[in-house]
């Protein structure tokens, strides 16, 4: 077994963003004297218009941010497929559907999402290691581009499906290759007591038996070995396992078109650094190039998590004798990263002065209003004085942000802004309580109790 365990490597990943003071650029978020701006509008001024807690996203940004993963992965036989799951609101759907890029889904609902965004079912490759009969169908039914396939239980179903419907669906068989990987425990997917993909061993056997059913199109191998990764090393072991098998497959006569190398490249929350792309295209380069083989990405988190913020209001500040509480309008059910995965995110008042002086600086926990003690954006950080009604942004919260949001405490989700060519606009729909007590139902039966 490789073990490849990084979590945060900062010095192999120069930058290629701005720090969040620098004035040097006007494209995602930066301050301007003493306002924190986003592509160079004040952040201060959106909240007014569009209330808090609310999640503000750079059109400009996430389109750099696909053109830098672009150009380190550039080539005929080369698709990138935005891991949808970081960010599903179908404005960044369109968005990256305008930039050419394909897309990676893990249910139907992001099938739907990403069809009604304008993506076709051909420029879908279908993950997860838990699809229901339903669908599959539904994929299959649309003639998806790619499905991966986890399990040998699932290929079975599939050609049962097939036959049954007289198809002949395109799978890839996604591997595991027991390398350890990633940001967190939660987050880590490619070592061999995790639920994902098919051992090595076994996956020979299992290609050969799509390959010989006559009712699948074997799509080649798939590999994602997790999450939040700063360094190459885990993602080359991975590589190079998932082409050994490709290449015994191909040397045994099977087709094996593409190679599928997953997502994972992580970015750098304590500074807004984004992991560099030039080792992760040169890594790519140094296993695969002359092979022939189509290759696919399925970038989530580094396509858009630098580029949004969560705003968010302080209601009060709240000293003990211990500590100092800044209690927020923006909760865990806004961003439940920092409970959920120790994650820490860059927490900076939007109004104040760029070197602001130690003597004002003091340590607090950002807590929002939600009855745990687990609900925290930021422990112990230095934060200027802040009082109530003062703004803060919670940065880097553009992936996994407000697509795990969920309404706990009855709480509306936040909403968000995407600032398109200098003008923000809205992207979802402010939600109402009635609208969350409108999902409930109350049976009649229940008069008679
Ligand atoms: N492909 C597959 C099969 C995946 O499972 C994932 C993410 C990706 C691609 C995209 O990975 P990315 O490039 O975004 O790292 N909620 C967690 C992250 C969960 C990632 C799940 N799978 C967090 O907030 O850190």
């Amino acid at each position: 077994m490789v073990s490849a365990v990084i979590h945060t490597a900062r010095q192999k990943f120069p930058s290629i963003h701005r720090p969040l003071d620098s004035v040097m650029t006007m494209t995602g978020f930066h301050r301007i004297n003493d306002h924190l701006c986003v592509d160079g509008i004040r952040l201060d001024a959106i909240a007014a218009e569009f209330g808090t807690p609310l999640y503000v996203y750079s059109a400009a940004a996430i389109t750099a941010n696909y053109q830098a993963m672009k150009a380190v992965f550039a080539g005929p036989n080369k698709q990138i497929h935005y891991a949808m799951k970081a960010n599903s609101n179908l404005a960044i759907l369109k968005l990256m559907q305008t930039l050419r890029a394909a897309v990676d889904i893990v249910s139907i609902g992001e099938f739907e999402r990403a069809l009604a965004a304008g993506f076709t079912p051909q420029q879908m490759v279908f993950s997860g290691v838990g699809k229901t009969r339903d669908e599959l169908q539904q994929a299959m039914a649309a003639d998806i581009g790619q499905i991966n396939a986890e399990s040998q239980a699932e290929v079975e179903t599939i050609i049962a499906l097939a036959k049954q419907n007289g198809q002949k669906p395109a799978v890839a068989l996604r591997i595991n290759p027991d390398i350890k990987a990633g940001g967190h425990a939660k987050i880590s997917t490619g070592s061999s007591d995790t639920k994902f993909g098919i051992a090595g061993h076994l996956a020979s056997d299992i290609y050969i038996q799509m390959a010989e059913s006559g009712v699948i199109r074997p799509a080649g191998l798939a590999v994602h070995i997790g999450s939040q990764i700063m360094d190459c090393s885990g993602f080359i072991a991975a590589w190079k396992y998932m082409l050994q098998l490709a290449d015994r497959l191909v040397a045994d006569g099977y087709a094996v078109p593409g190679l599928d190398l997953g997502g994972g490249i992580g970015i750098d929350y304590a500074t807004g650094e984004t992991a560099d792309l030039n080792a992760f295209g040169e890594a790519i380069t140094s296993v695969f190039e002359n092979r022939g083989y189509h290759l696919a990405i399925e970038p989530g988190r580094s396509m858009v998590a630098e580029a949004g913020c969560l705003i968010s209001q302080v209601i009060n500040v709240k000293t003990t004798e211990d500590k100092r509480f800044v209690i927020v309008d923006g909760a865990m059910n806004d961003l439940i990263r920092p409970t959920l995965y120790e994650a820490f995110h860059r927490i900076t008042p939007l109004t104040s002065p760029p070197s602001t002086t130690l003597s004002n600086v003091l340590p607090a926990d950002i807590v929002g209003p939600v009855c745990e003690t687990g609900d925290y954006l930021g422990l112990k950080r230095d934060l200027p004085k802040v009082a109530a009604n003062d703004l803060i942004a919670v940065m880097s919260a553009g992936a996994y942000g407000a697509a795990m949001r969920s309404n706990y405490n009855t709480r509306p989700m936040a909403a968000e802004v995407m600032v398109i060519n200098g003008t923000p606009h809205r992207i979802s729909k402010p939600q109402q309580i009635s609208d969350l007590l409108a999902m409930d139902i109350i049976p009649t039966a229940l008069d008679v109790v």
